[in-house]
Parts: structure tokens; C-alpha cells; sequence
């Protein structure tokens, strides 16, 4: 279980030092989110570097409105470093990312970025493990908050609506008084899951969300981000292609920081270029 007092007292989820302007860009944001062509990303010939070393190479991606994408590809390819692009944690040398017609990306902070309805889900999780599964979510609910000052809050009831609505979609309900760090590495998996869902994203980013699962979690899992498509749209990065297999409609292959496929599992599967690519490793 790990430490967190020190973490506890310092506004969270705040990296920018927040302010309520960025808060109110994002609420006018979500608002104003024009899909009106269907596609809820655009990212077209994106280039990054690090040193020379070129990440990322013209690689263009569409992510439809409500869509279940996943993105494979080995490691190195450039898939978090595509997640980073979107997130604005990395900068892209040239290129365009939208969100929406009308986001520019690249003119937003990761803070504005979020709160417009982008969410990411890091491989290892990172709950308050000393607060309860509900508290996680109530803090999550008002990440613009410090800790102290999100508890104290009283939750409206559509707040309140919203987080028993999440508790039930990843099956958290019965736990809601637990520590969260007494919960099993899915759990927590699906609690940080939760956090995202209570802001409402428009989009979710998921690096490698069953990593460490049992094989149950996986299923579950599966079954969650089926059920969350059509509502929100999800850019999932796995390695286990039972995994892909059972979820995705749509995969984009990355190689070299390019897409090299696109279709559906089995397309990319029988693609020359593709199979050329696993097996040569
Ligand atoms: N901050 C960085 N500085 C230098 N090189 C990086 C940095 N981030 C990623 N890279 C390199 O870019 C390539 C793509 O990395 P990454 O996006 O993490 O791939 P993947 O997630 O597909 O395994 C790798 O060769 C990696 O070493
Ligand atoms: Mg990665």
C-alpha cells in the first residue's frame, strides 16, 4: 500500500495550479464540442521528435464519434507517445490534432485538454488509497478542488446521482465504504475507470487497461468498454489480442511511429505488412 498523507494535503489533480478560468473554458468547452462530421479526433500527419529520433511520423489517425478503437503495435512503436500528443503532455514538432471541428490541441493546456472532455487512464493506478472508494470518486468528481476542500463540499444530488450511476458500471457499489487500498489491482483498476467516467470525458484514452488483470477482470472489462461505446468515444493501447479481439470493431496498427494498418482484427491480422512486423521480432 503506499504512502499518501504528504499527498493528501496538496491540491490534487491540479498540475497548472488551477484556475477557475480553465474550468470555465472547460464546461463552455463540452458545451460547445462540434462533432457535426462525426469524428470526435483528428489527427493528421502528426510529426515528434525526441533528439533526431522521430516518435511519431506522419501519422495520421480519425476517431469516430462513440467508436471503440484499439491500437496495437509493438514496443516503441509510438503509441503513448501518441496518447501524450492527444493529452497535450507532448507537443508535436508539425501536424494537426482536433478535438471536436473546432479544438485545437495544440493551442490547449493538458489542464483545458482534460477538463474539455479528454480522459486518460495510466497503466499503474493511482487512487487515494487511504480514502474510500466513494470519496475517490467525489475528489475525482471535483477535480478542480484541493482534497480538503472537495470533502467538505456538499454534492448536489445530480453530483450524487452521477457517482452511484458510476459505482454500479464498475461494480463498486457493495465497496463504496472501502479503503480503496484494500482493493484488488482490478478493482482499483476499475475505480480509476470510475474517476474518469464522474467527469464526464468525451473521449477516453486507455494505456494497457488489462495488464495484470485475472481473467475474469478482463472479461469484465471488455464487457465495461463495449458498454461505455456509443456514449463516449475510447482510444484503447493493448497488447492482448484476446483482449482486442473481443472488443474492438476497429484497430490501427502502429509501426515506427506510423499507422501501418487499419480495419478489423482480422484485416490486420492477414496484412503481410503486419504479420511481417510481429514476426520479425
Ligand atoms: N521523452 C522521450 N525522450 C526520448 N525518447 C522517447 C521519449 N518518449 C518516447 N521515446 C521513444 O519514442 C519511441 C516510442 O515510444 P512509446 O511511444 O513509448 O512507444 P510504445 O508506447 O508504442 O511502446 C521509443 O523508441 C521511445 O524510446
Ligand atoms: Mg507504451
Amino acid at each position: 500500500m503506499r504512502a499518501v498523507p504528504h499527498l493528501m494535503l496538496e491540491p490534487a489533480f491540479d498540475p497548472s495550479g488551477t484556475s477557475r478560468d480553465a474550468v470555465g473554458l472547460g464546461a463552455s468547452a463540452r458545451e460547445g464540442l462540434d462533432v457535426r462530421h462525426g469524428t470526435i479526433l483528428t489527427l493528421e500527419d502528426i510529426n515528434v521528435s525526441f533528439d533526431g529520433f522521430r516518435a511519431l511520423r506522419d501519422l495520421t489517425l480519425y476517431i469516430g464519434v462513440g467508436e471503440l478503437r484499439c491500437i496495437i503495435g509493438p514496443n516503441g512503436a509510438g503509441k503513448t507517445t501518441l496518447m501524450d500528443v492527444i493529452t497535450g503532455k507532448t507537443r508535436p514538432d508539425s501536424g494537426k490534432a482536433y478535438f471536436g471541428e473546432t479544438y485545437d490541441l495544440q493551442r490547449m493546456s493538458e489542464v483545458q485538454i482534460a477538463q474539455a472532455g479528454i480522459g486518460r487512464k495510466f497503466q499503474k493506478p493511482t487512487v487515494f488509497e487511504a480514502l474510500s472508494v466513494f470519496e475517490n470518486l467525489e475528489l475525482a468528481q471535483k477535480a478542480d478542488k484541493s482534497v480538503w476542500a472537495s470533502l467538505r463540499a456538499k454534492l448536489s444530488g445530480e453530483q450524487k446521482d452521477r457517482i452511484e450511476e458510476v459505482l454500479a458500471t464498475i461494480r463498486l457499489g457493495e465497496s463504496r465504504r472501502r479503503p480503496a487500498g484494500l482493493l484488488s489491482h482490478g478493482q482499483k483498476q476499475f475505480l480509476e475507470i470510475g474517476m474518469l467516467l464522474v467527469q464526464e470525458p468525451q473521449l477516453l484514452l486507455l494505456d494497457e487497461p488489462v495488464a495484470g488483470m485475472t481473467d475474469a477482470e478482463t472479461e469484465f472489462t471488455a464487457e465495461l468498454f463495449k458498454s461505455l461505446a456509443g456514449q463516449h468515444s475510447l482510444m484503447v493501447v493493448e497488447h492482448d489480442m484476446g483482449f482486442v479481439g473481443s472488443i474492438a470493431d476497429h484497430v490501427s496498427v502502429l509501426h515506427q511511429g506510423h499507422v501501418l494498418a487499419e480495419g478489423s482484427l482480422e484485416e490486420v491480422q492477414a496484412n503481410e505488412q503486419v504479420i511481417e512486423v510481429y514476426l520479425g521480432r
